[in-house]
C-alpha cells in the first residue's frame, strides 16, 4: 500500500558527508519519492516532541545532545510500503548487529550515532510528519 514516512539523516550523517550516499540508496528504490526535504538544526522543543516516548530512558539526554549537535536532513518519503522499507534499508538500531548492505551496517559506529531515523509505523509517521513539516497536509 502507499505510505509516507519521516526520515531524519542524523547529525553524524551530515558531519561525515554521507547525505548523498544515503539519499542515493533511497532514490534507488524506484517506487519511492522524496516529497519534502529540509536541512535544519533541531531545537529542544522539536526533539522533546519527537522523542516523547523515550523520556526517562538512560540514553535520552545524550540522544537529545547528539541530535541537536548539528544540522539534520529531515525528509518525507512516500511510496509502496515505505515505512517498513526504509527501516530495512537502515538496519537495526545497534550497528554491530546491522548487516552489511544496510546503512547502519555499512557506516554505523555506536548505537546513538546511527545515521538515520525512520518512523516505526504509519501512525508514528503521521505524528512525526506533523512535528517536522506542520504545513504539509
Ligand atoms: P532511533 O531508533 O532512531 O530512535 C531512538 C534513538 O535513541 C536511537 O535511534 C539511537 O540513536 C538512540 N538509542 C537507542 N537506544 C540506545 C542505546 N541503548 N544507547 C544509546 N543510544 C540509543
Amino acid at each position: 500500500s502507499q505510505q509516507r514516512t519521516l526520515v531524519l539523516l542524523k547529525p553524524d550523517t551530515v558531519a561525515r558527508k554521507l547525505v548523498g550516499e544515503v539519499i542515493a540508496r533511497i532514490e534507488r528504490k524506484a517506487n519511492w519519492t522524496i516529497s519534502a526535504l529540509e536541512l535544519r538544526t533541531l531545537d529542544r522543543t522539536v526533539l522533546e516532541q519527537h522523542y516523547a516516548e523515550h523520556v526517562g530512558r538512560d540514553f535520552y539526554e545524550p540522544l537529545m545532545g547528539f541530535m541537536s549537535s548539528g544540522p539534520v536532513v529531515a525528509m518525507v518519503v512516500e511510496g509502496e510500503r515505505v515505512v517498513e522499507g526504509i527501516r530495512a534499508l537502515a538496519g537495526p538500531t545497534d550497528p554491530i548487529s546491522a548487516a552489511p548492505g544496510s546503512i547502519r551496517g555499512d557506516f554505523g559506529t555506536i548505537t546513538r550515532e546511527n545515521l538515520i531515523h525512520a518512523s516505526d509505523s504509519e501512525e508514528s509517521a503521521e505524528r512525526e510528519i506533523k512535528i517536522f513539516f506542520p504545513g504539509l497536509v
